[in-house]
């Protein structure tokens, strides 16, 4: 049987047999024995084990649900909200069946999953694929390769998140373990925000006025607010807890508009994961998590304890001019049960003030790669295209031929770009474009390398505001090495923003405040064990440097998971163009893709 074709649990099991038993061929007496039994072990995973096929079906419905007094209907995934858990293992293949039964459009994103030369399934709407109208279906099929941890499933159409999201388990190879001890319970804690509102009616209307979106309501644990919220006492999240035992908390972050401070009463939690990646684990008393980001976090519960429930606490991160919701959402912590009526006077943690980015800077960076022998850290030593892009916020005149009242600053409109150009949504895929070869009117390849206009970003901003608007999209060579730094403007204000690059983890290799200067800044850079992700904050009034290998052919998106900065062009996209060799190669798409018209 070639090596391709077996099983991890079988090698493992013929490790087993060839360390413990005297017979046969091979015995690891010697250590180059070892050696090739830890080669053997590498070589079979994660890219080439066979795997499992997974499949899920995903009936998108209109479901009742009540929060905070209010009874309404909202889109779920099978009646469920949150979603359903969806649990893999690294190496399976996941089949997910979606059928439209709303009366909107929809597509699903796999958040954090590769994709690698599946990006037909990638599922942001007009860029990988058409919407799923309503009534109809298409079948998501990708494998897992080479990560493991927590990602998340979400709707990718307009602000249809909101409540179309699930968490997404990805297990190591079978017998593979954990890099840490094995916790005792796994439990995935979705961070999400609650409208009462209609959240289409929120951002139809914000697009309308020009103005800002009206803010949430809730921040919820699991879809539920918790008592400091009206009539929400009984609507409260509990994660019941055993002395001595250790939780692993697969956190993932759903708001639509919010970073988040994340943390438990009298508790300390240890980070071991993020974004599907190990990280070297650090303990933290304060998590802060962006919107697209996942954390897998380690909380003992006490042996004894002064208290038989802590609250465990979310409330926002940011620098807005605008209005937030400055509310904070409890769950429960219970050593024992709780009545609905104890609540409100637990044990609770206390959170950083909303606009406390020294707090966030010191949680951001204690993040490194975990960069052992098993999980190495591969950052790109050297670079083949280096891009500038600034991020933020800017302005439409009130002329624009949009249609709508200007309710932006300064009677402008709202609006959001990356190096000024905010992106146009295109009327058909990018992906269906680029396959087909036929880019005219619908994409250009000339998105800017630098900002056209050179400007003091972080200091006072320019008098004209006003942003450009396109569907450009930057075309790379397969295999190119691309460094990005992505700088934050202070252009209507600055605040840091959480940008998510499709189809690729990459590497943050350096950051900071002001401006960025590349003849300093880069000497500083961590090329040794970077923290790999998928989501970075962008910090406000200040830099990131991220860089990935372009070996993933397709369009991807790179955007703000801000969904109201999303909504105002903060995005672009990367055309990565197919390799020489056929494994290089954009298969055809499905037959059941969508089509646009
Ligand atoms: Cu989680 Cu393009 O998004």
């Amino acid at each position: 049987m070639p090596l391709t074709t077996l099983k991890c649990s079988h090698i493992q099991e013929d490790l087993h047999k060839m360390g413990g038993a005297h017979h046969g061929l091979l015995r690891c007496a010697s250590p180059a024995c070892l050696h090739l039994a830890f080669f053997l072990l590498l070589a079979v995973e994660p890219g080439l084990t066979a795997g499992l096929t997974r499949r899920y079906t995903f009936n998108v419905t209109m479901a009742t649900v009540t929060r905070l007094c209010l009874t309404k209907s909202i889109p779920t995934v099978n009646g469920q909200f949150p979603g359903p858990k969806i649990s893999v293992r690294e190496g399976d293949r996941l089949v997910v069946n979606v059928h439209n039964n709303i009366n909107n459009n929809v597509t699903f994103h796999w958040h954090g999953v590769r994709q690698l030369r599946s990006g037909w399934a990638d599922g942001p709407a007009y860029i990988t694929q058409c919407p799923i109208r309503p009534g109809q279906s298409y079948v998501y099929s990708f494998r897992i390769v080479g990560q493991r941890g927590t990602l998340w499933w979400h709707a990718h159409f307009s602000w249809l998140r909101a409540t179309l999201h699930g968490p997404m388990v990805i297990l190591p190879p079978l017998g593979v373990p954990y890099p840490f001890p094995k916790p005792y319970r796994e439990v995935p804690l979705m961070l999400g925000e609650w409208f009462n509102a209609d959240p289409e009616a929120v951002i139809k209307q914000a697009l309308q006025t020009g103005g800002g979106p009206n803010v949430s309501d809730a921040y919820t644990f699991n879809g539920f607010p918790g008592p400091t919220y009206n009539c929400s006492a009984k609507s409260t999240y509990k994660l019941k807890v055993k002395p001595g035992r250790t939780y692993m908390l697969r956190l993932i972050n759903a708001a639509l508009n919010d970073e988040l401070f994340f943390a438990v009463a009298n508790h300390t939690l240890t980070v071991v994961q993020a974004d599907a990646s190990y990280v070297k684990p650090f303990t933290a008393n304060t998590l802060v998590i962006s919107p697209g980001q996942t954390m897998d976090v380690l909380l003992t519960a006490a042996a004894s304890t002064s208290s038989s429930a802590f609250a465990i606490a979310v409330a926002p991160y940011t620098n807005t001019v605008g209005t937030f919701d400055n509310t904070t959402a409890i769950a429960v912590l219970e050593y024992s049960p709780q009545r609905p009526s104890m609540l409100r006077n637990l044990p609770a943690p206390s959170l950083p003030l909303y606009n406390d980015t020294n707090a966030v800077t010191n949680f951001s960076s204690k993040f490194r790669s975990l960069d052992n022998a098993r999980y190495p850290a591969q950052v790109p030593m050297t670079v083949d295209r280096h891009f500038f892009f600034t991020v933020g916020l800017g302005a439409d005149p009130c002329q624009s031929p949009i249609n709508g009242t200007c309710q932006g600053p300064n009677n402008t409109r709202f609006a959001a770009s990356i190096n000024n150009v905010s992106f146009i949504m295109p009327k058909t895929s990018l992906l269906q474009a680029h396959y087909q070869r036929m880019y005219k009117g619908v994409l250009m390849a000339n998105f800017p390398t630098a900002p056209v206009r050179k400007f003091n970003y972080t200091g006072t901003p320019p008098n004209n505001t006003f942003v450009t608007h396109g569907t450009r999209v930057v075309p790379l060579a397969f295999n190119t090495t691309v460094e990005v730094v992505l700088q934050d403007t202070s252009i209507q204000g600055a605040e840091s923003h959480p940008l998510h690059l499709h189809g690729y983890d990459f590497y943050v290799v350096g950051t900071g405040f002001g401006n960025y200067d590349a003849n300093n800044d880069t000497a500083k850079y961590n090329l040794v064990d970077p923290v790999k992700r998928n989501t970075i904050s962008v910090p406000t009034a200040g830099w990131v440097a991220i860089r990935f290998i372009a070996d993933n052919p397709g369009v991807w998106i790179m955007h703000c998971h801000l969904d109201v900065h999303l909504s105002w062009g903060l995005s672009m996209a990367w055309l990565v163009n197919d390799g020489p060799l056929p494994n290089q190669k954009l298969p055809p798409p499905p037959a059941d893709i969508p089509k646009c018209s």
